[in-house]
């Protein structure tokens, strides 16, 4: 099929490439003329797993080409929306960029359009968006408007596109229904191949969920939601396991074991970012307010979340007391792993905190730092995580990348001038960092004393273990019976 994909962004450029993998003819597009002349020069402004590989690939068969916006409208007989909804001021979507191509739609095509709305919107926007199609139709356009929100998670954004658990089609004509069909269908048959793997693991068939466009748009917002909502919940398990004394690691186990409440996202940590939880949260609340419901919930689930960078920073400064002067060794600075994407990434937060008490930040990341560069210039950005560790009083681990579990704890303990990690992310095995002369501070877990029995070399010198710190829970032994 002829599809325009409108927005090079991570939805757009994402989408563009597996549309076109999957054996579309695509031209993606973008107002951004600078952005589409790095693109057919072969550079991709974002890192995104696999997708460069897949970019090349369908550029050469030329099943994908970059051009503008209204070329790729005017030769195309679907068109996906991609374009950003920032927020404003207020929290709102910004829907301006939406405005805009809805516009350029009924000037410059002719015959049918299948326009599918992929940015994430507030609800009611499709019939928004088929208002404004049908009162600014100079030329006689026959159109569909459809919701066909996205799920893709940045970092596994082609293994999620290719591997969907659902795709939501909100449609309310037969004929927008069978092209949206025909658009998915590799898709929606399980494929027992895809760019990412050589051989797929098994994974269930895609449920093809159809529906009106109201009720799409809302399944996007409220899985964001939830999501966002389970998080903040088991953040705030966590706290009471540090105050307690139990290990957030068995608890969000025996939660998630339940079939009904499941494992994924409930790992704690120092909060979520991105530019898609925060913001569409805030984005939610405010629909809810304009559509009278009381959105209470989901604003205390963003209090707690807010609460994090502090909650985080008051960890740090209960085992090094005053911050002036201390160098902390921060390793990762991206919202998660496998992207370079700071947008709200807690890290940032973290780092301006700590520096606005006189703190020294050394910083590894194995993608992001030129993008935090531009955010945080007063950061010493180092070439690895052994180098981020000289000569710091503690190492703060923000992202949980997979480099940083392959750590070697003799070089780490010969960088360090004072062996303490306080592990934001519970990366690491609180056991292996103590059994290596590390005293470590996690999320919601129990603090490792050192091993009395370790010998704790620090560059060249034996020292002393050095003592407990923070709060122990008991051994069943010291438990009343
Ligand atoms: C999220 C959703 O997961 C996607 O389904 C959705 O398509 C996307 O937003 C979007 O709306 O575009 P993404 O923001 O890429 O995807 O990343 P997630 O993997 O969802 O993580 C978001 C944040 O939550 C990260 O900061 C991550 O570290 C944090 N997180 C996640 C936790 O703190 N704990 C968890 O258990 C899981």
């Amino acid at each position: 099929m002829e599809i325009s994909v409108i927005g090079a962004g991570y939805v757009g450029l994402t989408t563009a490439a597996c549309l076109a993998e999957i054996g579309h003819h695509v031209l993606c597009a973008d107002c951004d003329l600078e952005r589409i002349d790095s693109l057919k020069a072969g550079r991709l402004p974002f890192f995104e797993p696999h997708l460069d590989d897949l970019v090349k690939r369908n550029v050469a068969s030329s099943r994908l080409e970059f051009t503008t916006p209204a070329v790729a409208i005017d030769n195309s007989e679907a068109i996906f929306i991609c374009v950003g909804t920032p927020p404003l001021e207020n929290g709102e979507a910004d829907l301006s960029s939406i405005e805009s191509v809805a516009r350029l739609i009924v000037s410059s095509a002719h015959g049918y359009r299948l326009v599918i709305e992929k940015s994430t919107v507030p609800v009611q926007t499709a019939k928004r968006l088929w208002k404004h199609l049908s009162i600014y139709n100079a030329h006689g356009l026959e159109f569909d408007v459809v919701s066909n929100p996205e799920f893709l998670r940045e970092g596994s954004a082609v293994e999620d596109f290719f591997h969907p658990d659902r795709v939501v089609v909100g449609a309310e004509s037969p004929r927008a229904i069978a092209l949206m069909k025909e658009i998915y269908a590799p898709v929606l048959r399980t494929r027992s191949t895809c760019p990412v793997h050589s051989q797929c693991p098994p994974v269930p068939e895609p449920k093809l969920i159809l529906t009106d466009t109201n009720s799409a748009e809302l399944v996007k917002h409220a899985s964001n939601s939830f999501l966002a909502m389970k998080i903040s919940f088991i953040n705030l398990i966590a706290d009471a396991c540090e105050a307690a004394g139990a290990d957030i690691e068995k608890v969000a186990d025996g939660i998630g074991s339940d079939k009904r409440i499941g494992r994924s996202f409930l790992n704690p940590g120092i909060g979520f970012g991105g530019f898609c939880f925060p913001k569409d949260l805030q984005a939610f609340v405010r629909i809810g307010e304009k559509l009278g419901c009381d959105f209470s919930l989901l604003r205390e689930v963003e209090k707690i979340n807010v609460r994090r960078t502090e909650q985080f920073v008051a960890k740090i400064k209960k085992e090094l007391w005053v911050l002036r002067g201390k160098t902390l060794a921060v390793w990762g600075l991206a919202f998660k792993p496998n992207t370079d994407d700071v947008r709200f990434a807690p890290a940032l937060n973290i780092i301006r905190r700590l520096q606005s008490e006189g703190a020294k930040i050394r910083a590894y990341d194995p993608e992001a730092m030129h993008k935090a560069k531009l955010d945080l210039p007063e950061v010493a950005y180092c070439e690895s995580a052994y180098q981020a560790a000289e000569g710091a009083d503690a190492i703060l681990i923000l992202t949980e990348w997979g480099e940083f579990r392959e750590i070697n704890w003799k070089h780490l303990g010969e960088r360090v001038s004072h062996r303490l990690i306080i592990d934001g992310r519970n990366l690491l095995s609180a056991e292996e960092a103590s059994l290596n002369g590390f005293q470590y501070v996690g999320v919601g877990r129990a603090a490792q004393p050192l091993r009395p029995t370790v010998e704790v070399k620090r560059a060249g010198t034996t020292a002393a273990p050095l003592p407990p710190t923070g709060h122990q829970v008991p051994t069943p032994m010291q438990v009343a019976p």
